[in-house]
């Protein structure tokens, strides 16, 4: 069976992620000290997070920069949608779900903390999950719109910072529906306003948390 996600080893190298790590931390003390970022704790996926923050410039131009390395793995054409970068409180994990359209191609990259086993599954095949774990600097990336995905009940047992580049293979979806790269998720077409910090910003519980292009896109 082919492989659900593919992983990459070394996807950055270790100066990037050295440098990823001082801007994020950076990025969170300049939030605390001047108070202007809103998003500087939990999202409604992982209410205990504690950094998030989509559409960051640098990490937009990250997604940009790697897009090409992602595209390698990847047997579609893939466009930019966003980037969000999390850092995941110790004790605490992502629960299973899918993603909407426009976030269907995720790339995970894990910047700090201690391994943290993933989980990608799908119930209508009889092998129902594949479990991947990625190292400092490792990429893993996935349809995250076909596979259920999260670490269930595993927990990271330290803080740790993950980026998502997310990517789509639908092309009206490039930028997440942004004017462009590293702009907020108000900029979104039809989404003025709209609080990512809700529970169910990307998900639609009425069919399994898949938001595909044929329901009601009410919540992406
Ligand atoms: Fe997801």
């Amino acid at each position: 069976m082919e492989e659900r996600g593919k992983h990459i080893a070394n996807f950055l190298k270790p100066e990037m992620v050295e440098f990823l790590v001082n801007y994020i931390n950076l990025s969170k003390r300049v939030s605390k000290t001047s108070n202007t970022n809103k998003y500087l704790e939990g999202d409604g996926q992982s209410p205990d997070a504690k950094f998030v923050s989509y559409g960051d410039i640098a990490i937009d131009a990250l997604l940009a920069t790697y897009l090409p390395k992602i595209q390698e793995v990847w047997d579609k054409p893939l466009y930019p949608s966003f980037s969000y970068i999390r850092e995941y409180k110790a004790g605490t994990g992502l629960e299973l779900h899918r993603d909407r359209i426009g976030s269907d191609v995720t790339c995970s990259v894990k910047l700090t903390g201690p391994p943290f086993p993933f989980t990608l599954m799908r119930g209508d095949e009889s092998f129902p999950s594949d479990h991947y774990t990625i190292s400092l600097g490792d990429a893993l990336v996935w349809n995250g719109n076909l596979y259920t995905h999260g670490h269930g009940d595993i927990v990271t047992q330290e803080d740790a910072i993950h980026l998502l580049l997310i990517c789509t293979e639908y092309e009206d979806q490039m930028y997440d529906k942004r004017p462009h790269l590293g702009l907020p998720p108000e900029t979104r077409e039809g989404k003025e306003g709209y609080d990512y910090k809700d529970p169910t910003y990307g998900h639609d519980e009425t069919n399994d948390f898949l938001t595909t292009r044929n329901t009601n896109d009410t919540t992406t």
